[in-house]
């Protein structure tokens, strides 16, 4: 299959690139050329920003995952340039886009954000995170019907990515896992090895729509005895740390995002590693000389 992605070379992109290219996918990359250009160099690559995303004119591809669209404005161009050019579309939104935060079970029909009046479509804010994705969502749906789907997701866990980074570092060198969110935090994330093979097999089955891309909710408490299990030292867990690498906050108002329901996901086949083996092949990234990236906020 011929597959675009937009992006492609950092975090979680680069697992999507490496599991197409396994698939013996031919795949093309867009970006600036900036983030790891060493990487996949027999890959072909189309150098662009995505508020200019002429070149993209220059192809046609079977299906396009777009990692790298955060806003209104850019999204809408690709997807203009891209409409008539790729069978099916795959956009990677996140599990911020939900209006409420508390609410436990959300399905991916749950209410959306808003988009604030007057908010500008070009420019990035944290505050713009969720709704920017709602609206990229619904734009590419306007622009490619039944041909797209939204892949939702919160942390992302393994080789390359920051989220649990901390944890990973801590148990490759013996030392207590440092965790600010209270010990009975409800708690989802994915592999990010997992998140890309969903998001080729979506992408592959042409199977539409919003997707909750999450693994199961886990307590912190729960989820942290399993890593730690995966040494035999069982470091222990340090719950009042200087630094907080999780930024939950402590009175449950942002629980719901993390009891969201992934039966739609599931169904539609997401397959979930259990967590002692991302904590296992983390520490031994980390062992092989590899340090987590910060995370971005
Ligand atoms: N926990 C998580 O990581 C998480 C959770 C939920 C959702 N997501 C979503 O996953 C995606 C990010 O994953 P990732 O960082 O691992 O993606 P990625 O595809 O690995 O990295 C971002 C890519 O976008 C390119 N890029 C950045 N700005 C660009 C621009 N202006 N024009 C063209 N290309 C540009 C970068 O290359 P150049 O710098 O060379 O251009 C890079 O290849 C985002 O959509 C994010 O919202 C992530």
């Amino acid at each position: 299959m011929k597959l675009l992605v937009l992006g492609g070379t950092k975090n979680l992109g680069r697992h999507v690139v490496e599991a197409a290219l396994a698939s013996g996918h031919e795949v093309t990359l867009f970006n600036r050329g900036r983030t790891n250009p060493e990487l996949f160099p027999s890959v072909r690559r189309l150098v662009g920003e995505r508020a200019a995303p002429g070149v993209l004119a220059t192809g046609e591809w079977d299906g396009v995952i777009d990692m790298s669209g955060f806003l209104v404005r850019a999204v809408s161009l690709s997807a203009s340039v891209l409409r008539d050019r790729c069978g099916f579309y795959t956009f990677m939104s996140s599990i911020a886009v939900y209006a409420s935060k508390t609410t436990a079970g959300m399905t991916e029909y749950a209410d959306l954000l808003p988009w604030p009046e007057g908010a500008p479509e070009d420019e990035f804010t944290m505050d713009l995170y969720g709704p920017s994705k709602v609206r990229c969502e619904s734009l590419l749906t306007a622009t490619f019907g039944d041909r797209t789907a939204a892949v939702r997701s919160g942390f992302v866990v393994g080789p390359y990515n920051p989220d649990f980074g901390n944890w990973g570092w801590a148990l490759a060198h013996g030392l207590p896992m440092e965790c600010a969110a209270r010990p009975d935090q409800p708690i989802q994330y994915i592999d990010a090895r997992d998140l890309a093979a969903f998001l080729l097999h979506l992408t592959i089955s042409r199977s539409s729509g919003p997707y909750n891309a999450v693994g199961p909710t886990h307590t912190m408490t729960d989820l942290a005895d399993t890593w730690r299990s995966a040494v035999p030292t069982r470091p222990p867990v340090n719950w009042h740390p200087t630094e907080d690498h999780f930024h939950l906050p402590h009175d449950g108002t942002n629980d719901g995002t993390f009891q969201l329901t992934n039966t739609r996901a599931l169904t539609a086949g997401l397959h979930l590693r259990p967590p002692i083996e991302t904590a296992r092949d983390y520490i031994t990234w980390v062992h092989n000389g590899n340090v987590p990236p910060a995370p971005p906020h």
